[in-house]
């Protein structure tokens, strides 16, 4: 049963009251990010991989408060929408500081980047890839590849992107050969990796095509784009992003050695997870019988209001409430009427007996894809609200 929590672990004592001196003033349910901490990640994250240019996956949370932290940063920016696109644009943030890293897109919305300036996409097919090098002419391609790690990621990837080395290596191939810039290699490990491990195969791999490529066809790639995958802190412990970051470049050395590639980073969870608390009420709390053991407490966000990657109770957030004293076994449900709407049922979080209708619940570690994920109108209910301090 997971036990209470101590906030101390996950925020700063400043961090925590400027946050909370916020959500004291506002109705549940809502998400309040600390810029601050974002700042922080950011830069540790450029201290820990001095060689990497940083690309922050806009899908993690797009908010312009944070865009516009980024952009002054110096980031870069990972799209995925023609929408993701524009936002970022009205921020003044130049075409050549922006990749389309999804490989799922079609022609006219490439040909939108296109027309914007954007000269960076991602592919993992034939199909395309032909339509990069009508849309996109001469554009710079990079080819995700399948990579191992599923098994040890919180919220894997799956097949659905990248292809195998094979493939990866026609696509290369083709790509020069219909004037495009074949460029580099993508992976993604899978989010919230805690496997580090994972990132020494997929740079293997990496480094097979790129010796494949230059001896068999005379083609120099260029770039190894590794993604996001780095962790924020859920109630499972993840490594320090300078064991991360240490483990990931020993790797990239003992592979590359001088011959060193620009290297890419896409993180997202990583950079904004850890700096937000979703704060929400408790609505009801109930039992199934007279005699059950457990108690149901039913809360005002859920899977359809930015709680979604409770599915599978894939993240386990930590949760912290005000209230001490004995703790019981509870199940946490959603508002909505769906019965998808259950957090967390198997894995079984102690909640203090004395916890009460109108109390309120922190959800901590919630700054990355829950108000993107918010749905808009789910039995009425609206998105997510945001606030950043
Ligand atoms: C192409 C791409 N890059 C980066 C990310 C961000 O990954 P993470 O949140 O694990 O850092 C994602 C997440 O889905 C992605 O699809």
């Amino acid at each position: 049963m997971q036990q209470k929590i101590d906030i101390h672990d996950y925020f700063s004592p400043e961090s925590f009251k400027r946050i909370k001196d916020l959500a004291d003033t506002q109705e549940t349910p809502f998400v309040v990010i600390d810029k601050a901490i974002v700042a922080k990640h950011y830069d540790d994250l450029v201290k820990g991989f001095p060689i990497a240019k940083v690309y922050y996956a806009v899908k993690a949370n797009p908010a312009d408060e944070l865009l516009a932290l980024l952009n002054e940063k110096g980031s870069n920016f990972d799209i995925a929408s023609i929408y993701e696109l524009d936002k970022v644009m009205a921020h003044g943030v130049s075409p050549d500081r922006i990749s389309f890293g999804n490989t799922i897109k079609k022609s006219k919305d490439i040909r939108y980047f296109y027309d914007k300036g954007v000269r960076m996409f991602s592919t993992d097919s034939e199909a395309d890839l032909r339509n990069i090098a009508k849309a996109a002419p001469g554009s710079k391609i990079y080819v995700r590849i399948l990579t191992e790690g599923s098994q040890t990621a919180d919220w894997p990837l799956s097949r659905k992107f990248g292809c195998q080395t094979d493939m990866a290596l026609d696509l290369i191939i083709m790509a020069r050969d219909l004037g495009l810039i074949p460029y580099g290699i993508s992976f993604h490990v899978g989010s919230q990796q805690r496997d580090i491990g994972v990132w020494d195969s997929a740079i293997g791999k990496a480094k097979v095509i790129f010796e494949r490529m230059k001896e068999e066809d005379g083609i120099q790639l260029k770039m190894i784009n590794m993604g996001g995958g780095f962790p924020a802190n859920y109630i499972t412990k993840a490594n320090s992003l300078t064991t991360y970051a240490e483990e990931i470049t020993r790797f990239l050395e003992e592979d590359f050695g001088e011959d060193m590639p620009e290297i890419i980073l896409e993180p997202g969870r990583s950079l904004v997870g850890n700096a937000g608390i979703l704060v929400s009420e408790v609505v009801l709390i109930s039992k199934k019988s007279n005699t059950a053991m457990n108690r149901w407490v039913f809360t005002d966000v859920g899977k359809f209001s930015g709680l979604i990657e409770t599915m599978d109770e894939s993240i386990k957030y930590p949760i912290y409430v005000e209230k001490n004293g004995e703790l019981e076994e509870a199940v946490i449900a959603g508002p909505t009427c769906d019965s998808a709407d259950i957090m967390y049922e198997n894995y079984m979080y102690g909640l203090p007996l004395n916890l009460a209708i109108g109390d309120r619940m922190y959800w901590i570690s919630t700054g990355a894809y829950t108000t993107s994920y918010s749905a808009v109108e789910f039995n009425g209910f609206p998105p997510l609200k945001d606030y950043y301090v």
